[in-house]
């Protein structure tokens, strides 16, 4: 059993280690011992999630201890996929890792960063096209609840991947194979092309 407790008040701020939540692990013998879990969020739209995605998201599942991948209901942008069926491809495709937990919000980021006592934000960053979009919101979260962003670059193989353009490519006919696993493939072809 997990028992967390934040160590020093809220996420990011003074005296609160980053990326670090401390608890109590109950082990089979039934001793206690202190383990420090570091949790990290990866939030985004995954419209649906994509090779580049998995390849940010397997990266940080060796770095941390859990990686929550939070799906962002956004009201009022339409997307292809339902928040629920872009959580399920992610679920899917992100069970082997181990370590992975896929959860859906609403709002703010740094807000469900609070709620779920995440201190930090992963984002995958691939082109300076990214960069300064990715900088001011990092700034701003940093800025308006002390949560911390840290960015980790794309492979290269997957710099020019965007949802976007799989889902215009599928559309149009176009060979997305290698970009996006199988079965968001098969979804997409559903979806798009009605096969
Ligand atoms: O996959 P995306 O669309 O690039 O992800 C962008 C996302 C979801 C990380 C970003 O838009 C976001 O955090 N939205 C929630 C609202 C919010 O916190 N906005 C930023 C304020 S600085």
């Amino acid at each position: 059993m997990l028992y967390a407790t934040w160590p020093d008040g809220e996420p990011g701020c003074a005296g609160a280690e980053p990326a670090l939540v401390r608890s109590r692990r109950r082990s089979e013998t039934g001793t206690e011992g202190v383990h420090l879990v570091r949790r990290v969020v990866c939030p985004g739209s995954f419209d649906p999630v994509t090779n580049g995605h998995l390849d940010i998201i397997s990266r940080a599942s060796r770095l941390y201890d859990e990686v929550v991948v939070a799906v962002l209901i956004n009201k009022n942008k339409q997307s292809l996929f339902t928040v629920d069926e872009r959580a399920d491809m992610i679920t899917e495709v992100t069970r082997e890792y181990g370590n992975i937990t896929v959860d859906k919000f609403y709002g703010l980021t740094v807000d469900y960063c609070r709620k779920q006592r995440i201190p930090v934000i992963v984002r995958g960053l691939r082109a300076v096209s990214d960069y300064e979009y990715e900088l001011q919101m990092a700034q701003m979260n940093h800025r308006i609840a002390g949560v911390e962003t840290l960015f980790m670059a794309t492979n290269p193989e997957y710099a020019f991947l965007s949802s976007s353009l799989m889902k215009e490519v599928v559309k149009f006919g176009g060979d997305i194979s290698g970009l996006v696993p199988d079965s968001v493939h098969e979804r997409l072809m559903e979806r798009l092309q009605g096969s």
